[in-house]
């Protein structure tokens, strides 16, 4: 589609000493249609209606794309096809800290980019900071933006940044941006892209509502089939518990399989369980001090028995601290399996897993790291997302949302630290108490 002829051919020419930098924040962040839409009529009586229409294009288009990613193209696309900017990127801060992904990117001659390049996060972190939108005229010269990596590196000189506002927070940002000299935005592009960017945070909510919903629907189908399973397998596992524990009383020399026996069959009970309560909407703790020396050796004890399998994976321990800790043993004993589980699944039978422990400072720090394939930033980003699974046959997606869950449950928190083809750690810091 050819570009309509740029209205705003008068703009404000740049003021003298143009070397420095002009920035413009601009304070009429739209957060109501109305306050848009008396803009835009505005607009139109002074014969501005290309705006308007492209304002109905982008509406349109969010009404008609189910899919999430589609319509953030969609909406690159009708911007960069209205406004003169290089490159355009729609980037979102999913967790609510501040760590803004591009979610889109698009050049205006190569259309969309599978692999986006970098993005100024110099500028994305002022529009963030200031929740309200960026014009610079020449981000090089700017001595807020200037020794950011990007504006450097692709000499950034035009700029334009608007925020996606969700209840008041930023939830993302579109960035435009051009290599041309300084003038390339004029405010009555701001104008536009912030106009724009209220009906993308509209999409966006509402992608994100509908999100939740299935999420929730999916964990009560789930909780409903756990509690059917459980109750359906209380009474073989009860039988088979019995069984085991009279085998061994009538012939001690099997004590020790019987052993095997009835902490699997429970291991099995405490996974339907963790899932039940889980899909329940949470986990309820039973917290008390206990020994991580204890807890630790009981899971190197069923955790050989598992690897015996994989001779190819070596195991390496590294129990620095033995003492005490309030937690609910059984939980942290499912957080372990959970993580080393994933390093399993990670590693393919073959590589190096390190299980540790050790005391730092107030906290008692649990650490498991593999030498498997890794996780891209999406994968991390999305890790303790529920139902999110990547690469493997059969994965719920539930394991690492319960791990936080858990952990958060004792006051702690899940630290990850990982890349392609590099491995993954995953540290548990737990606080150790008064
Ligand atoms: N150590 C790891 N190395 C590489 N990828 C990992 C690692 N841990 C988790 N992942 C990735 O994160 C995804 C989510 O993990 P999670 O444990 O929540 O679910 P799952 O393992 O797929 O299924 P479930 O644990 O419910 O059986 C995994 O599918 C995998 O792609
Ligand atoms: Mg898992």
């Amino acid at each position: 589609m050819a570009r309509p002829e740029r209205p705003g051919a008068g703009r404000p020419a740049a003021p003298a000493g143009a070397a420095t930098a002009q920035i413009q924040t601009t304070q009429q962040v739209f957060t109501d249609t109305e306050g848009l839409l008396a803009s835009l009529a505005g607009r139109a009586a002074r014969g501005e209606g290309g705006r308007l229409e492209t304002i109905y294009k982008v509406s349109s288009a969010i009404g008609a794309i189910a899919d999430h990613d589609q319509l953030l193209d969609r909406i690159l696309e009708i911007v960069l096809d209205q406004l003169p900017a290089e490159r355009g990127f729609i980037l979102v801060d999913e967790k609510g800290d501040g760590g803004f992904r591009v979610e889109a990117a698009r050049d205006r001659r190569t259309g969309k980019l599978e692999v986006p390049p970098q993005v100024s996060m110099t500028i994305i972190q002022e529009v963030a900071r200031r929740r309200e939108a960026v014009l610079c005229m020449d981000a090089t010269q700017d001595a807020r933006f200037s020794h950011g990596l990007s504006v450097a590196r692709l000499s950034l000189r035009s700029v334009m940044a608007v925020p996606l506002l969700e209840r008041g927070r930023v939830a993302g940002v579109i960035e435009l941006d051009s290599s041309q000299a300084s003038k390339a935005f004029s405010r009555d592009d701001l104008e536009m892209l912030n106009g724009i960017a209220l009906q993308a945070s509209i999409a966006l909510e509402r992608f994100r509502l509908q999100g939740d919903l299935v999420r929730e629907q999916r964990l009560s189908t789930i909780g409903a089939m756990a509690s059917t399973i459980i109750h359906d397998l209380r009474n073989p596992m009860t039988a088979i518990k019995g069984f085991a524990y009279l085998l061994g009383k009538r012939n001690p020399e099997n004590h020790e399989c019987v052993g095997v026996i009835v902490a699997e069959v429970e291991r099995i009970n405490g996974m339907l369980q963790e899932i039940l309560e889980f899909s329940r909407g949470g986990t309820s703790l039973q917290v008390a001090d206990a020994d991580v020396g204890v807890l630790m050796d009981d899971f190197f004890r069923t955790l050989e028995r598992d690897l015996a399998e994989s001779p190819e994976l070596v195991l390496e321990r590294r129990v620095d601290y033995r003492g005490a800790l309030p937690m609910d043993r059984e939980r942290m004993r499912r957080v372990l399996f959970n993580l080393v589980h994933n390093a399993r699944d990670a590693m393919e039978g073959r590589g190096r897993l390190l299980v540790g422990v050790a005391r730092d400072g107030d906290d008692v720090v649990f650490r498991v790291e593999d030498t498997g394939k890794g996780m891209d930033e999406e994968t991390q980003a999305r890790l303790f997302e529920p139902f999110f699974t990547r690469g493997k046959k059969g994965g719920f997606g539930l394991g690492m949302a319960i791990v936080q869950n858990v952990v958060q449950g004792h006051g702690g928190r899940v630290e990850v630290a990982s890349a392609p083809g590099k491995g993954t750690t995953i540290r548990v810091r737990l606080p150790a108490g008064p």
